[in-house]
């Protein structure tokens, strides 16, 4: 049974139902699956999808310190969770299938390594979910580094936009054509040149 850590897949599912045009589609932060799963099941006509996650139980900050001022002291500023290698080997088996039917490839990797690597910053991207760190200036950097390598038609779904700045990411976003066409509780979808 694939796992998922947050809420709203069902609006991943709707906003997935998507025709990539060849291009690729992507998550940023995969965990147990439950989000790449749905991607993969849901668009259609995606050269393949790639997961980005370099799991290992890194230790990182995951917020802003704005929004974690009144959370208990071990959930603010750096701290662990359960993103190990073994989920990473659990992920990979579950996967299986799609990864060899070509659909599914890991990059087991940080973000910041990825954007720089340079197979990966060759390709287009039509469909990515950004739930990886939520760090805003980590989500800023990371859809504008996908901004830049987007289908024409490309859509985005960030998750966690209640802690984040998310209203700084979509301005910035309309300056690459990108506007708001849906917002639930903690995800939302920017897309351009949505028919
Ligand atoms: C909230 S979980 C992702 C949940 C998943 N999308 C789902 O739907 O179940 C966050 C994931 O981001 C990964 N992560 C942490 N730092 C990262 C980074 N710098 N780049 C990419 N992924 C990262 C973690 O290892 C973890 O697996």
């Amino acid at each position: 049974m694939i796992k998922g850590d947050s809420e709203e897949y069902d609006l991943l599912e709707k906003w997935a139902k998507f025709d990539c045009q060849g291009h690729y589609s992507c998550e940023i932060g995969v965990r147990q699956g439950l989000g790449s799963k749905i991607i993969m099941d849901n668009v259609t006509n995606n050269y393949m999808h790639v997961g980005v996650d370099p799991y290992g139980n890194l230790s990182y900050q995951h917020y802003d310190e704005k929004f974690t001022k009144n959370w208990p002291q071990r959930w603010r500023g750096e701290f662990k969770t359960d993103y190990t290698d073994e989920m990473r080997d659990t992920l990979l088996k579950d996967f299986y299938e799609y990864r060899n039917n070509g659909k599914f490839v890991l990059a087991n990797m940080k973000d910041t390594e990825f954007m720089m690597h340079p197979e990966w910053s060759q390709k287009t991207y039509a469909f990515v979910h950004f739930d990886g760190p939520h760090m805003s200036k980590d989500v800023l950097t990371e859809a504008v580094w996908f901004a830049n390598r987007a289908a024409p038609h490309a859509r985005f779904v960030f998750d966690d936009t209640d802690k984040c700045e998310m209203s700084v990411i979509a301005y910035a976003l309309t300056l690459f054509g990108f506007t708001s066409h849906g917002m639930g509780e903690k995800k939302c979808l920017l897309a351009r040149n949505l028919k």
